[in-house]
């Protein structure tokens, strides 16, 4: 099917060779290098497989800055920390534009969600500051911490069931419903979550469309190597993303707007959650914020928020419980630190300085978004003395980084300890190290995630001893760690394992 659908193609884009030829050598100077491309498919078929994987092979023979044209798309890889300087921060005005998946030019997604809004519109301005001062700063997630404790409580006393009846639990979809239950308490102070009842419908619902949502949103597709052929939508990838999407927003605008009635009862009690935030500005003249904009807030909260967060934390377990010499080490920090207190609040987080080394080498060693958000250029720019031209896609490959023994000792095993003692964070300015990104259009939910991830993988540590399902040599490690290209880098399998009460 793929094979005739690019038949197809390759006939239809005849034409295209003659644009490759003409793009060989811009005006202003040469191109980054990169592998031949073949006329008409240009470099697609070099992207068999997971498009991290064979990026960072290309990058291997034909260095950190390379070109590539897949179909009539004008592609240009960085693949080390200097380059990922260059471009996110040092000519960041430049490549401030998100590139666009031609899946998501529906129902005027594109224009109204905050992953994809211009970086010099007034819209986007407006929601990166919403969110820097109003939902994800340390006093505003302060006020959302109580919503999370709970959950965690929750979690812990699903996990003590298991322990008590001796019995193997799939962690990975405790670590994505608990997830899920935390980004949504955070933004409604409802919850989800029943683990019991699997069919609490709500949750059902909203997994099964966000799911839908990412899985066919993260892999490019025809439509986007050759734009031209993209409103006829081959594959039909953009109306199965409209389908999923239509019913987010739909369920979304349902919350909101039960909340606008609960808000005009004059009994009513503050939540302090995101929505009442959003909400209260939306009253006030200042942010100039409509409700259609807070129901797309909270929408790319979703789809940004909880299947990063939840894969992350799932890979966190699977080393630790495949390491359990680094699952000792960190307990024995918990257990010094903490003592008998049960849940980890975000406050803890700055006295556990292994807990903070396992999950900085937890975003290097299993990196969720591995080539993190795509950009575009806006403008013919020079970098390290080649040129990119105006309107190519730019990929950041983190994932090569984090693979690079220039950089890392023994980049291929699990060590917390590289990270010891040295001054290195995930905050965007040790370029060996963005997982969330950097420079302006770096992740915004980035506080809340650390939080989170923190506070889980310490509880989950913190309360019960762990059984790793199928033993921790060497086939099982590499069983355990087989990933799934998407949005979120995914864990193939779940991850199970029985938990002890400590
Ligand atoms: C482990 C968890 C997460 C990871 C690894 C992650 C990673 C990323 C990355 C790499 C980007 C692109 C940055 C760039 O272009 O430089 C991004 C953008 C974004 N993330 Fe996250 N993220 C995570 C969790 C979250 C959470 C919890 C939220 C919200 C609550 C969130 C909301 C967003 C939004 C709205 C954007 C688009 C920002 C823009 O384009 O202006 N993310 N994230
Ligand atoms: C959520 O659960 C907690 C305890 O489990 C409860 O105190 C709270 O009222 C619940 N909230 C809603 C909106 O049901
Ligand atoms: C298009 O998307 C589908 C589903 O997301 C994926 O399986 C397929 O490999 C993609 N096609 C191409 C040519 O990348
Ligand atoms: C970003 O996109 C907008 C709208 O397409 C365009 O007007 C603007 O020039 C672009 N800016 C940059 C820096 O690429």
């Amino acid at each position: 099917m793929e094979y005739f659908v690019l038949l197809i193609v390759a006939l239809i884009a005849a034409w295209s060779t003659v644009v490759l030829s003409r793009r060989r050598r811009g005006p202003g100077g040469k191109f980054p290098p990169g592998p031949r491309p073949l006329p008409i498919v240009g470099n697609i078929f070099q992207l068999r497989g997971d498009p991290h994987k064979s990026l960072a092979e290309l990058a291997k023979t034909h260095g950190p800055l390379i070109s590539l044209r897949l179909g009539t798309q004008f592609t240009v890889v960085a693949s080390s920390p200097e380059m990922a300087a260059e471009i996110l921060q040092k000519r960041g005005n430049a490549f401030s534009n998100r590139s666009i998946p031609a899946a998501v030019y529906i129902y005027g997604f594109d224009k109204a969600s905050w992953n994809t809004m211009p970086a010099d519109s007034a819209a986007w301005k407006r929601i990166r500051r919403v969110g820097r001062e109003q939902l994800f700063s340390h006093q505003a997630l302060q006020k959302t911490e109580g919503q999370r404790q709970e959950t965690l409580r929750k979690l812990a006393e699903h996990v003590r069931g298991f322990s008590e009846r001796d019995q193997v639990m799939n962690v990975g979809e405790a670590t994505f419903t608990t997830m899920t239950d935390l980004v949504f308490s955070t933004l409604f102070s409802i919850n989800l979550t029943d683990y019991g009842a699997a069919d609490s419908l709500a949750n059902k619902e909203f997994r099964e469309h966000v799911n839908g949502f990412t899985r066919y949103i993260g892999v490019p597709n025809i439509s986007d190597f050759y734009p031209f052929l993209a409103p006829l939508d081959l594959q039909g990838i953009r109306r199965k993303i409209g389908h999923h999407l239509r019913s987010l927003l739909g369920l979304v605008e349902g919350m909101v707007q039960r909340r606008m009635r609960q808000r005009r009862d004059s009994d009513y009690n503050k939540m302090n959650d995101f929505l009442d935030t959003l909400l209260d500005m939306a009253e006030q003249t200042h942010y100039e914020l409509t409700i259609k904009q807070i129901i797309h807030i909270c929408l790319d909260i979703i789809i940004a928020g909880s299947d990063t967060s939840a894969a992350t934390t799932q890979w966190a377990m699977v080393e630790l419980l495949l390491h359990p010499d680094k699952l000792a080490k960190l307990k024995a920090e918990l257990k010094s630190v903490l003592g008998d207190k049960s849940i980890v609040e975000g406050s803890d987080i700055s006295r556990l300085p292994y807990l903070q080394a396992t999950i900085n080498e937890v975003f290097r060693f299993h990196p969720v978004a591995p080539i993190l958000g795509p950009r575009e250029a806006g403008e013919d720019t020079q970098v390290n003395g080649y040129t990119i031209p105006k309107n190519a896609k730019i990929i950041i490959n983190f994932w090569a980084i984090t693979r690079d023994p220039n950089i890392w000792q023994n980049p291929e095993s699990f060590e917390p300890e590289r990270f010891l003692g040295k001054d290195i964070n995930f905050e965007g300015q040790h370029f060996e190290l963005i997982p969330f990104g950097s420079g302006r259009r770096i992740c915004p939910g980035m506080p809340l995630a650390s939080r989170v991830l923190f506070c889980m993988v310490a509880t989950l540590c913190h309360n019960f001893d762990w059984e790793l399902e199928g033993g921790t040599d060497t086939k099982a490690k590499l069983l355990q760690r087989e990933d799934v290209f998407g949005l979120a880098l995914q864990k193939k399998s779940p991850l199970k394992a029985r938990p002890i009460k400590v």
